[in-house]
């Protein structure tokens, strides 16, 4: 972070200090990791005691002291270590986001928001801009209104670049998040059915991801995905200039000549005002060349020669875990594990890429419950179910609750027989003990095997133990 001493902290928040400028003048200089939680304080940290539903920051003060902080910032006194006494830890934590990056007017801020891919997005985007410039972005889902202040905090006065990652749960979350740093350049990836059951409808999701896109100053730019008819509607509500990404000829920054090779990589053409650059990607499933595009409309925008971009989106590889992670067996059993979380579109997408891998092999396609989709739950399930058998997957495992509507729809699809229709077997389990049984006693070498569901389904547990005692590696 930028050092600051406890009593500009206090200023900046309107907060007063307990015992932290003493006698002698001592005023603490933060300059170690802002934290909200103890576990992660260093050396010169700041502690921000939030209280959440179930715990009381307050109490973990002395465990951030041990473990390097100087500070903290609190809604009472607290004993041990000098604070910054506020009366809303929340609204002061913006106060000290906005401040900081306030100090380095340089840095382009770049929000990314949509239903799918965010995390993916700004991974991909942080491994290509960090080539070009110091660039800070998000650790992980870090998306809310504490993972966005805790990423803004880590700015530098030499960051050229702040990724944010900007999760919406209601109209009005990303307008919040906009406010505590000001995005320059914002990217909307999509607008699909994830979490629509908190939402109500895809308009109203729409509504809630062009938050970012009317944050814009008249000098920034909108990145914005052409193919996507209601992303695309959001170019009329904004005052930056617009970019769109995409297949469609209204695109400028386009992928041409997409295909998958067996391993299940996109490989596509890079077209662009500056010119065309062929793109390999280290990543699995077509989904992910959408995410390039607009990653390569954010770097061309800020001036890294096209060239250079390609060769970035190129070399990039998977961070986050659980995204499309694909680990071979000593035995030759392929598992994907793409079991961070699931909504209809991320599902299609990696069933697309399962398919494309599964040339000449037996697919596998172990699926979990897809939550939060509303009224609509039971017919997206069933049509993946269908979309399954379409695809020719050999073998579905719909694992536990509300899963039995894929396991019909594949069986009703595939009973059909018709046009390549062929599902081998599809069997629903009642949990992930059952499915690891049924898997681990049937996997033979040669198979590829999809493990993708909602996170609280649990499945990437499932996916990992696929692996125990199976002797894996990560290939690139
Ligand atoms: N553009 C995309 N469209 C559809 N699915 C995607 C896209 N990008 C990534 N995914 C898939 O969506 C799931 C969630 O990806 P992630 O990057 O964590 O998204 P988010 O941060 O928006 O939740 C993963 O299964 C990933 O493979
Ligand atoms: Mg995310």
């Amino acid at each position: 972070m930028i050092p600051l001493r406890l009593s500009e902290i206090a200023r900046i928040t309107g907060g007063q200090v307990r015992d932290g400028v003493d006698a002698a003048g001592a005023d603490p200089l933060v300059d170690g990791p802002v934290v909200t939680d103890s576990r992660e304080a260093g050396d010169g940290s700041l502690y921000i005691a939030r209280i959440g539903e179930e715990l009381d920051g307050h109490q973990f003060v002395e465990a951030a002291r041990s473990r390097g902080a100087v500070a903290a910032l609190t809604s009472r006194p607290v004993a041990g270590l000098p604070a910054v006494v506020v009366p809303d830890v929340q609204a002061a934590f913006v106060s000290l986001a906005r401040a900081l990056v306030d100090r380095n007017p340089q840095a382009v801020v770049v929000g990314v928001t949509g239903s799918s891919g965010k995390t993916s997005t700004k991974d991909l985007l942080w491994s290509v801009l960090q080539q070009y410039g110091e660039t800070v972005a998000n650790v992980g889902s870090l998306n809310s209104e504490v993972g966005v202040p805790l990423t803004v905090c880590r700015i530098t006065p030499s960051t050229a670049f702040l990724i944010l990652e900007m999760g919406s749960r209601g109209i009005g979350n990303i307008d919040y998040l906009t406010r505590i740093a000001q995005p320059q350049i914002g990217v909307v990836l999509n607008v699909g059915t994830a979490h629509v059951g908190e939402f109500g409808s895809r308009e109203a999701i729409g509504r809630a991801k062009a938050e970012l896109v009317q944050a814009l100053p008249a000098t920034g730019i909108a990145v914005l995905n052409a193919d996507d008819p209601i992303v695309w509607g959001m170019a009329s509500q904004t005052r930056a200039r617009v970019i769109g990404v995409g297949e469609s000829d209204q695109a400028a920054v386009r992928a041409l000549d997409i295909t998958l090779d067996l391993q299940g990589h996109a490989s596509f053409t890079l077209s662009t005002e500056q010119g065309t650059a062929p793109v390999v990607l280290g990543f699995h499933g077509a989904h992910h060349v959408g995410n390039a595009l607009a990653v390569a409309a954010v770097a061309l925008a800020v001036g890294m020669p096209l060239g250079e971009v390609a060769t970035a989106l190129g070399d990039a590889r998977p961070m986050s875990r659980w995204r499309m992670e694909v680990h071979e067996r000593a035995d030759g059993v392929t598992i994907v594990n793409d079991a961070y979380n699931a909504n209809p579109d991320s599902m299609r997408a990696a069933l697309e890429a399962l398919a494309a891998m599964g040339h000449g092999r037996r697919t596998w396609a172990v699926l979990g419950e897809m939550l939060e989709l509303g009224p609509d739950s039971a017919d997206e399930h069933e049509a993946l179910g269908r979309l399954a058998a379409r695809l020719g997957i050999a073998r579905l495992v719909a694992v536990g609750r509300g899963t039995q509507p894929i396991e019909r729809g594949a069986r009703d699809e595939g009973s059909k027989g018709s046009g390549g229709s062929s599902i081998g077997e599809s069997t629903w389990v009642e949990d992930t003990d059952v499915a690891f049984e049924l898997l681990w006693q049937n996997l033979a070498p040669g198979d590829v095997v999809l493990v993708k569901s909602s996170r609280d389904a649990g499945l990437r547990w499932l996916g990992d133990r696929l692996l125990d005692d199976a002797d894996s590696e990560v290939p690139s």
